[in-house]
């Protein structure tokens, strides 16, 4: 059983249950204030046990959802406006739900023990946040993630713009595998051996939990896909044919200058957003393509239908810029992180489904993220102050490198040229150095961990803390 009991949690946890849960005060009552007016939630999210035919009429047993469907719902929230959801913990486990990218306030954060404590089976939890920032986010448990990730549970999130950048048709694209057997029937969802390497596959690939699926989108149209790479493990390298997509923002942030998606990568946790003009005749299929694996094929495609609604491609524009703060480089303080493989270890106790084993490290420390004993935070920041983090990958293999609360901006690598792109998540290559830019803008405890979901829980994970 990954879990500890609520009185094996009292026990071990008291001192930090206490100090976490003071601090969770103070800041849901900042969120409070704004929200006080709102008493019925936007969304409510029922994480429970079901059925589904990933594989058509092959239905998977212990597939996990959100809400009363499957797949989970796609949640929709608008720019600068209070945001509200019910987490009701129906899964025989417990869980939270963390907010991929979102900046809110550290204890609607959901990370067990760092933000909040668990949520089990039969009890809720509010959210309540106020999005400073439109675009595409994602929402997961961090609890027990690889396992309740692999069994179903992530959805999308859409932040609206305050102003609508006037769009035909806009798909969200859940990207996602499965560890399924021909009979559609969960398979062991790693294998440790990988868990050390690249991370393990699924063998069936979805968007919004179907093979390749086709969507009518308006003939002559311009349309926005919004991908969602919610996979625990799969970097995707993708790319369109039929049409020219643009890249219009990646990781919730507009780009400067909307550029064609050529092949680009991203990894577990990430969004491309990809303004797509549809071809003038009815009929006619746009693919979308990812030539990650040996065998590239089409994640999903999109057919003209109806009426030419004629939108000429000068019309993607760039989308407004989120309200992120630009570090001061000049009064940067510079920090250094190193991502290594470490020896493994003998398993530690079980609690948020870890592995057991440590197979990574960040700055020389395994730790497998939430635990009822956190270590000392990795780094502290000083509330306002700018810092420059040189995030060094020493393994063979690419890390998606994922931070909590705090958007960061990409200012250079040492083996390629890249965009200075703000993100949450950055995508660093085998022996690669990326150095990012931040103001810490965000006070609390922030998790930093790679988003291959075996290398966080392999001992990928360290906190931030911003005071
Ligand atoms: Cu997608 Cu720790 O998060
Ligand atoms: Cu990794």
């Amino acid at each position: 059983m990954p879990f500890l009991s609520r009185r094996q949690l009292l026990k071990s946890s008291l001192a930090t249950a206490g100090a976490l849960s003071s601090g969770a005060l103070l800041a849901a009552c900042s969120t409070g204030t704004e929200t006080a007016a709102r008493s019925e939630p936007d969304f409510e999210l029922n994480p429970h046990l079901t059925d589904f035919g990933i594989l058509g009429d092959r239905l998977t047993q212990g597939v996990m959802s959100y809400g009363n469907s499957a797949p989970p719902p796609v949640l929709v929230a608008r720019q600068g406006e209070p945001f509200f959801t019910r987490l009701n913990n129906s899964l025989p486990e417990p869980t939270t739900v963390h907010w991929h990218g979102m900046r809110l306030p550290n204890a609607m954060d959901g990370v067990p023990f760092l933000t909040q404590p668990y949520v089990y089976d039969g009890e809720s939890f509010d959210y309540r946040f106020t999005p400073p920032d439109a675009g595409t986010f994602w929402y997961h448990p961090h609890c027990n993630t690889l396992t309740q990730m692999s069994r179903g549970l992530n959805g999308v999130l859409i932040v609206k713009e305050r102003d609508d950048p006037g769009f035909d048709a806009d798909i969200p694209l859940n990207l996602r595998d499965w560890r399924l057997d021909r009979e559609g029937q969960f398979i062991d969802l790693y294998d440790l051996r990988k868990s050390g390497k690249a991370g393990t596959f699924g063998a069936v690939k979805t968007a919004n939990w179907i093979e390749s699926p086709d969507y009518t989108v308006p003939t002559g149209g311009l349309i926005r896909v919004r991908v969602v790479i919610s996979d625990v493990t799969r970097i995707y390298r993708l790319s369109c044919k039929g049409a020219t997509a643009k890249v219009i923002a990646v990781d919730s942030h507009p780009v400067p200058e909307p550029f064609d998606l050529d092949f680009d990568s991203f990894g577990p946790g990430q969004r491309v957003d990809l303004a797509i003009p549809v071809p003038q005749e009815e009929g006619r299929t746009i693919r979308l393509i990812n030539s990650s694996s040996s065998k590239p094929w089409v994640v999903a495609s999109f057919t003209a239908s109806g009426e030419n609604r004629k939108r000429d491609t000068r019309e993607i524009k760039p989308l407004s810029a989120n309200p992120v703060q630009k570090p001061d480089l000049a009064s940067a303080e510079t920090l250094e992180l190193d991502f290594t493989a470490t020896a493994e270890q003998a398993p530690k106790s079980g609690y948020c489904g870890t592995l057991g084993f440590s197979f990574w490290a960040i700055n020389k420390r395994a730790w497998q993220g939430a635990s009822p004993d956190p270590m000392a935070p990795l780094m502290e920041f000083k509330l306002g102050n700018s810092y420059v983090l040189n995030i060094r990958n020493r393994t063979p293999h690419t890390h998606p490198v994922h931070l909590h609360g705090l958007a960061f901006q990409l200012l250079q690598s040492n083996k390629r040229p890249i965009r200075k792109l703000w993100t949450d998540t950055a995508l660093v290559l085998p022996d690669e150095t990326i150095q990012v830019g931040l103001v810490a803008d965000n006070p609390g405890d922030w998790l930093l961990h790679c988003h291959i979901i075996e290398h966080q829980k392999t001992g990928m994970s360290a906190y931030a803390r911003v005071i």
